[in-house]
């Protein structure tokens, strides 16, 4: 009596076969987040404002608001005066070239270049800067501005490794995406493009 196999199961549970199968065609649709947006995306801040705009302004003075921040004269607190500074033999040099902030030190592949700053984390007591070595990669550089005795140091004295090494800033442990950004931004960056 009655039919066995997945449509008897299904019965059980109240849901005949067509539903089933559209709700795991929805599943299917929200797991392809990023590229089909058929999950509510980023709509940043400011549609709020209008109506929240004493919790924004306590927001916008808080340490909150520069845990992720773009470089410019206001959030960049580091000595980008072609300034050079050595840590286990190697040489990072901090330096502009207009509006742009720029540290050139080794690259995955060993060849010096100097990489322009996309990114900046954090204000008080430490300020990090974030590399793009490639397209769609974010890496934390590992010399980190002291804001208070205001001078660089690696954040990690102990390590001292070349290109290729997991720990080395080009590395996975240095990956912004994989290790900071849950905390540090809002808005998912594997689905934005650093270009
Ligand atoms: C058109 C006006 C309006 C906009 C736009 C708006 N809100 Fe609200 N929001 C309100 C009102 C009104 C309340 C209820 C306030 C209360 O109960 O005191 C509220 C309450 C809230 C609460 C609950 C606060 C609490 O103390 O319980 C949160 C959280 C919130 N809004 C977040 C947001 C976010 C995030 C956005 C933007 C995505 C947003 N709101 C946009 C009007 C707005
Ligand atoms: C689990 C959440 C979390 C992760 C992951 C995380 N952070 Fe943080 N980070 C925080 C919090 C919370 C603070 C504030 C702590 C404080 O002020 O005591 C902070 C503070 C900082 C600061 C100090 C500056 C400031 O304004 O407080 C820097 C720099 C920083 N993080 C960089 C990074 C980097 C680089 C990574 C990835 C390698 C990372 N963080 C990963 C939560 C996180």
């Amino acid at each position: 009596m009655g039919r066995p196999g997945v449509l008897g199961a299904a019965g059980r549970f109240g849901l005949p076969v067509p539903r089933i199968a559209a709700v795991a065609g929805l599943v299917m649709l929200v797991a392809g987040a990023c590229a089909a947006s058929a999950e509510p995306g980023h709509v940043g801040s400011a549609i709020c404002t209008a109506c929240h705009d004493d919790i924004a302004a306590d927001w916008a003075g808080s340490d909150h608001a520069k845990a992720w921040t773009l470089p410019d004269e206001t959030t960049v607190l580091g000595d980008f005066g072609n300034v050079t500074f050595e840590h286990g033999g190697q040489v990072t040099r901090f330096f502009r070239d207009g509006a742009t902030y720029l540290i050139e030190t080794d690259g995955p592949d060993g060849v010096r270049r100097a990489y322009p700053v996309v990114g900046v984390a954090g204000v008080d007591p430490l300020q990090q800067y974030l590399l793009s070595p490639e397209p769609g990669r974010t890496q934390t550089y590992d010399i980190a501005w002291d804001v208070e005795r205001e001078r660089w140091y690696p954040v990690f004295p102990d390590q001292v490794v070349p290109p290729g090494d997991g720990f080395h800033w080009t590395g996975p442990y240095k990956s912004w995406e994989a290790r900071c950004a849950e905390c540090h931004a809002t808005d998912p960056p594997h689905c934005r493009s650093w270009g």
